[in-house]
């Protein structure tokens, strides 16, 4: 039988580096809230370890150790202040995806009421921060993937923009499932963006995460050659606009859309200085022939 251990001793833990160690041992131990990890653990560093954690928090570090992301582990990652449960069903959200947030947060207009499409929602991160952020807003969320709307259904409930007033989520190849419907105010999309073959797929984190929302098994840019066209049909004269892509797309980007004639292209830099996200309108007079 293995000894008696406190919480102290495994902090000390050299396997992993100390943050995730502290991850993978509060949420060993049934703490559920990764932000607050370390403050809990610090108030029970003299509590023994049940058995049974201690089993959870040995198989965790393995796990990580052979390479899985700490957010399929612990189950949650924090995007825009709040915890998204995140399970291998779709991507982890990324910070450099809340700069997707931030500009279509800048080009709401306050107080008017909008219809906004999240195209690929995954988790919901984006689709459910909007909601939250601008009450009032009608958002719609669209995904391929059974599994990634039940999961961004469920953190729309556990945040609270499900119900009436909440995030509408529906299956849909891309727009295929709109047809018909009333014109959006805003699209935002962080679609799968990674070229077959590129060798960041079997790479870290990546090679936990779900194909589908990684690649698009052609050269990357499959979903904003479908958004450039999309907009015709979805995208309210005045709209915008706004997707995140690879650092190294923008160009290929811009000039999709402008073929598309969208107007007043923007790219906009994340905080490693790299251009991710790219920002452009639909012309006033830009209606169908
Ligand atoms: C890069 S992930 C983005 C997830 C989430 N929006 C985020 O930023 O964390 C791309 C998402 O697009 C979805 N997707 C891939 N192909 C699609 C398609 N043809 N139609 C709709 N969604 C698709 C994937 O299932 C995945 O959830």
């Amino acid at each position: 039988m293995r000894g008696e251990i406190r919480v102290a001793a495994l902090l000390a833990d050299r396997r992993l580096p100390t943050l995730e160690i502290r991850l993978l041992l509060a949420h060993a131990l049934g703490h559920p809230r990764p932000a607050h990890a370390h403050a809990w653990l610090l108030a029970h560093d003299w509590d023994l370890v049940p058995a049974e954690a201690r089993d959870r928090f040995e198989l965790a570090v393995a796990r990580r150790r052979a390479g899985e992301p700490i957010a399929y582990l612990i189950g949650h990652r924090e995007f825009w202040g709040r915890d998204f449960l995140c399970t291998p069903a779709a991507l982890i959200p990324r910070p450099e995806t809340e700069h997707v947030v931030e500009a279509a947060l800048e080009r709401l207009p306050l107080g008017r009421h909008a219809r906004v499409l999240d195209v690929g929602t995954g988790t919901g991160a984006i689709a459910i921060t909007l909601a939250l952020e601008r009450p009032g807003l009608e958002v719609t969320a669209v995904d391929i993937s059974e599994d990634a709307l039940a999961l961004a259904e469920r953190n729309a409930h556990a945040l609270g923009a499900n119900g009436a007033t909440g995030v509408r989520f529906l299956k849909s190849d891309w727009l295929a499932a709109l047809a018909g419907e009333p014109l959006f105010d805003l699209i935002v999309s962080n679609p799968p963006y990674i070229a077959q073959g590129d060798p960041h797929l079997v790479e870290g984190d990546l090679r936990f995460e779900p194909w589908v929302a990684l690649t698009d098994r052609a050269d990357g840019l499959t979903a904003y050659r479908v958004l450039a066209q999309a907009v015709a049909d979805h995208l309210a004269p005045g709209g915008h606009l706004i997707v995140e892509h690879g650092h190294d797309q923008g160009p290929a980007v811009q000039a999709i859309f402008a073929a598309a004639r969208l107007v007043e292209l923007e790219g906009r830099r994340d905080l490693a200085g790299l251009p991710r996200v790219t920002i452009c309108r639909k012309a006033v007079d830009n209606w169908r022939p």
